[in-house]
């Protein structure tokens, strides 16, 4: 499918969507490095201006090759990786390797990529190239722990007036947490970052687990990204087979959560994400509930809310768009 055609098809069925700017900032990761390939894939909506890494699945150094490496594979060497944090504001560092394997790309092969990764590190380079464009311009995509984001609101407080919205995989309400009882691993890795970004009054949209649980990648919906035969769903295949395997080894079931993907699809098909205002609160001292979202929906004044929680989110529309892209 040409890429006019497949823009028109996302104007056309999700709504009018204009080309947005953004920064991803990621921890790369089984279900990031899906993410990067349909922002890859959709050069006529997304203008990736760069990809940013920071520690978290796996070391910063690792994250930051898989980021490379999956740029590479989707033959995007156009766009700048700037490497970020190695460790948390706070906290020690915590991994999550055993669902994202040693590499952090599941069984996808490995390599050293071609392209090496930009001079600036990732808190400085989200600064200047938010602080050198028009104010609202540029958004951006949080997969990770918030650290590079943290980091740069505290060197440049101005950021937060001048971000588009920053779409976050984040946090969890309904659902519980995935690493412990209360809280969702990228908020847990460094809760005092995602501390510091929502009480910025950066406008954020976050894709909780009560969200991205609601897309799953069934088996059904497995077999048609294997059917297709392009080298973004061949890659896609293979790291969504590694997260059906996690999640039948460590979960139970057979069908992951997309979580990082979200952010991207919320991105390029607004209409298929419900979101409301929240007020939104992070657990930084308890040992027992650290990282837990404190997710307050009773506010005096709705329309004053930088913070949106998506509730609902069309997950046959979310993967129809998903094939789309990954079939190009
Ligand atoms: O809880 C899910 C999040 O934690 C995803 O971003 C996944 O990549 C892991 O980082
Ligand atoms: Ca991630």
């Amino acid at each position: 499918m040409s890429a006019a055609l497949a823009a028109l098809a996302i104007h056309g069925r999700y709504g009018r969507v204009t080309k947005t700017s953004l920064i991803i900032d990621c921890d790369p990761g089984v279900d990031d490095a899906v993410a990067l390939l349909l922002a890859f894939g959709a050069p006529d909506v997304l203008d990736i201006l760069a990809i940013t890494t920071v520690a978290g699945n796996v070391e910063a150094g690792l994250t930051a090759r898989n980021a490379r490496l999956i740029r590479q594979i989707a033959g995007r060497e156009d766009v700048p990786v700037h490497v970020g944090a190695a460790t948390p504001l706070v906290r020690p560092p915590i991994v999550a390797s055993h669902f994202h394997g040693e590499s952090g790309l599941g069984t996808l092969p490995v390599f050293e990529p071609d392209a090496p990764a930009a001079a600036a590190e990732a808190a400085q380079a989200i600064i200047d190239i938010v602080m050198s464009r028009p104010a609202g311009s540029v958004s951006m995509a949080v997969t990770g722990p918030m650290t590079n984001l943290a980091l740069a609101l505290g060197r440049e407080p101005a950021l937060a007036a001048r971000l588009g919205p920053v779409v976050v995989m984040g946090g969890a309400r309904r659902e519980g947490g995935n690493i412990t009882a209360s809280a969702e691993y990228n908020i847990h890795a460094d809760p005092h970052a995602a501390d510091v970004v929502f009480r910025s009054g950066v406008r954020t949209v976050v894709l909780g687990l009560d969200a991205t649980h609601q897309v799953r990648a069934t088996p059904a919906r497995l077999a048609a990204v294997k059917a297709l035969d392009t080298p973004a769903a061949r890659a896609a295949a293979q790291l969504l087979d590694f997260a059906v395997w996690t999640e039948q080894t460590h979960v139970g079931g057979d069908s992951p959560p997309q979580h990082d993907p979200c952010t991207i699809l919320c991105l390029l098909a607004p209409r298929l994400f419900t979101a409301v205002p929240v007020d939104l609160r992070v657990e930084t001292d308890s040992p027992l509930t650290l990282g837990h979202t404190a997710v307050e929906f009773r506010l005096p004044d709705p329309a004053a809310a930088t913070c949106r929680w998506v509730t609902q989110v069309d997950h046959d529309g979310a993967f129809a768009l998903m094939l789309e892209i990954l079939g190009r």
